[in-house]
């Protein structure tokens, strides 16, 4: 099956590898929210009249649809939010903040995207505690063996992404929880490469915080969900306050917050986004997560089978399972590449991939990355890979 004719913008002449950073939109996506806008634009929860009744019923509505999709437990664990850098933040400022102190350990790995570091390092500089590295194998994967090596007495928090940005390794979710919450010690998962490309359910993988991003799974930018345990959630303090979160306020001692979710939503949301990723989980529940697991592994063994046969190319990623190929040309620089790649109208991503400590562990800073999504086809694979077995590539680049 070909899925490219339900996304505009694979009607025109490019190869997008980039799904990494975000993915296209199907049709149904961008006319849903159309839809809001041309037919019944107005703010959710604050009216008393139909347009606004109903656009609240269709953001509730796509709650739903993210708890069943997650299979978590109640709506009220599903909190909307602008993409999984804000979740991630929500969880590090208004839950850790006041639950971790001085001295307590957070364990993650180089592998992280910032958005998975850099809180942390923050609340390191406010509250004294540790950030430490899980070391990764050869591969740049974690194993459970590894996690449990590195937890001292003082581990409170795993924070890790489900699959990571550059390698695209599957962290084993199931086991590194279980044997966590034996020793007391909370999971907070980015599932920002995950969710949308395998079954997340957050119940069976035992999930303390999940973060994830629409626009990464077919929906709009400025989506997001923070998911959390009720009694986790309902712990979080909110890092914004305004309208829609408070019952009422009277005076400084005199105020009253609403229950979850609303309290952490503050504002007026992306509520025509939020009604638009509702319909990007009707399209790939209709496509089916499995099958999406399937295209795209088979699609990526396909390329890695092929990339392989090329002398000049080294990769770095191989052995995931994730669908993501990292790769360098030899003597060329990462950029030149994706700018060489580009004249093909082929799109893949080069630089550090926003995950900055990687280069320890693989000891380069700057990569090719291609990421794929199920739209992705055979014939997409063999354009890359044609224009990759160029032997003169940094010459095309340049244009010398
Ligand atoms: N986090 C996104 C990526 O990996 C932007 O490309």
């Amino acid at each position: 099956m070909n899925y490219k004719d339900d996304f505009p913008m694979l009607k025109n002449d490019i190869v997008y590898f980039d799904n990494g950073a975000t993915t296209l939109k199907p049709k149904c996506v961008i006319d849903k929210m159309d839809d809001y806008y041309f037919n019944y634009s107005s703010n959710a929860h604050r009216g008393d009249y139909s347009l606004s009744l109903k656009a609240s019923k269709e953001y509730e509505d796509v709650r739903t649809k993210v708890r069943n999709f997650i299979n978590a437990k109640r709506d009220e664990e599903i909190v909307f939010t602008s993409g999984s850098t804000d979740s991630l933040n929500t969880i590090v400022y208004g839950y850790f903040k006041y639950n971790l102190n001085e001295g307590d350990e957070v364990l993650i790995t180089k592998s992280e995207h910032a958005s998975n570091i850099l809180p942390w390092f923050e609340l390191s500089k406010e509250i004294g505690i540790n950030v430490n590295y899980i070391p990764l194998t050869e591969n740049h994967t974690v194993t459970l063996e590894n996690v449990i090596n590195s937890i001292t007495d003082n581990t409170k928090v795993i924070s890790l992404a489900h699959i990571t940005n550059v390698i695209g390794d599957v962290r084993p979710i199931k086991e590194i929880t279980q044997y966590a919450h034996n020793k007391g010690i909370l999971v907070v998962i980015d599932g920002s490469q995950s969710v949308g490309h395998t079954k997340v359910d957050v119940t069976d993988l035992d999930i303390d915080f999940l973060a994830f991003s629409a626009h990464k799974m077919l929906g709009p930018t400025g989506v997001g969900v923070l998911y959390g345990k009720y009694d986790l959630l309902n712990d979080i303090k909110p890092v914004r306050y305004g309208g829609g979160m408070n019952v009422s306020f009277v005076n400084i001692d005199e105020i009253e917050y609403k229950q979850l979710p609303y309290r952490l939503e503050a504002g007026t949301q992306n509520i025509a986004g939020i009604i638009g990723f509702g319909q990007a989980i009707d399209y790939i529940n209709r496509v089916g997560i499995d099958n999406i697991e399937e295209l795209c592994s088979s699609l990526k063994e396909y390329i890695v089978l092929n990339l392989k046969k090329i002398p000049h190319i080294k990769l770095y990623n191989e052995n995931v399972e994730g669908s993501i190929v990292t790769f360098n040309v030899d003597n060329v620089f990462a950029q030149d590449t994706a700018i060489y790649l580009d004249k093909y109208n082929i799109c893949v991503r080069s630089g550090s991939h926003c995950a900055k400590k990687l280069d320890d562990e693989l000891g380069i800073k700057n990569t090719c990355r291609i990421s794929i999504y199920f739209y992705n086809t055979k014939e997409d694979a063999d354009k890359l890979i044609t224009a990759l077995k160029n032997n003169k590539i940094l010459e095309e680049s340049l244009g010398v």
